[in-house]
């Protein structure tokens, strides 16, 4: 498994190859099950996986988020290369952003509702980030998860709008047996919390209401921020021992 560093590298790499054999799976690192998930199709579907960690600070509209973000950049790289990923790509903030953050790409409507109403930002910095990844790496197909499916959504509408090559495939949300969605910020919660965060699946799927979820959950003693239904599907965000978790579930 090759780990490069910098955009040269990559570059020097990636003009040896075609694009239809790349697959790409961009992360923020502390990866588990649901990143293996996208991780392992890759490798089914292309003749090369790709998968890059970089913990992109212009989609944290919150300080303290960014600085407590689980990360372990050493443990992340003896899972991939368990897994045979061919190349990772570690690139620094520097040569992500030369000149800064002048440049954004700013999408005016689904990225106003739901996560964008409460995170102010947050997909500016998003899509900002993928749009430079995905220019970099130029891959065929380039894999998402579910779990973050407003994400999803504007990715796949950027990607159409501005003409890029490439596909953009989502996978199902990987959930603990309890029911709770995969997420790196899991690792902040007590068992307890985790015990407790459980009911946030359980809830979206089972409630007949959006009222009804929010009442449940805040029955149980959730501090709820949203639970909103969108294009046919039931999302929520939900805080719990001062750790945000997202869900969302079809309807
Ligand atoms: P991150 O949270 O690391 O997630 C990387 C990818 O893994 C995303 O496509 C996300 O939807 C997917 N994922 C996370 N948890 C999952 C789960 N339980 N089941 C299935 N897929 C899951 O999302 C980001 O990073 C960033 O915003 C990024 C796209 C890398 C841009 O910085």
């Amino acid at each position: 498994m090759k780990v490069l560093k910098s955009i040269k590298e990559f570059k020097s790499w990636r003009d040896q190859r075609s694009s239809l054999d790349i697959g790409f799976v961009p992360t923020l690192g502390g990866l588990h099950d649901g990143h293996l998930s996208l991780i392992k199709e890759s490798i089914n579907e292309n003749k090369i996986t790709v998968v890059s960690i970089f913990l992109n600070p212009t989609q944290f509209n919150n300080e303290s988020d960014l600085e407590t973000y689980p990360s372990s950049l050493p443990e992340d790289l003896s899972t991939l290369e368990s897994l045979d990923v061919d190349l990772v790509f570690t690139p620094s903030r520097e040569d992500i952003y030369p000149n800064g953050y002048n440049y954004k790409v700013l999408e005016l409507k689904n990225s106003l509702v739901l996560e964008g109403k409460f995170r102010p930002g947050h997909f500016d910095g998003v899509l900002t980030v993928v749009m430079k990844l995905l220019n970099i790496v130029r891959p065929g197909n380039a894999y998402f998860g579910k779990k973050d499916y407003q994400q999803y959504i504007l990715i796949k509408e950027m990607v159409k709008d501005f003409f890029m090559d490439m596909n953009i495939i989502a996978l199902e949300t990987i959930r603990e047996t309890s029911g709770l969605a995969m997420s790196s910020r899991n690792k902040r919660l007590s068992k307890q919390g985790k015990e407790r965060a459980s009911y946030i699946y359980k809830t979206l799927s089972q409630a007949s209401s959006d009222e009804e979820a929010r009442n449940q959950l805040e029955s149980l003693g959730l501090n709820v921020e949203y639970i909103t239904s969108w294009m046919g599907r039931r999302f929520g965000a939900v805080e719990i021992e001062e750790v945000r978790l997202i869900d969302n579930v079809e309807i």
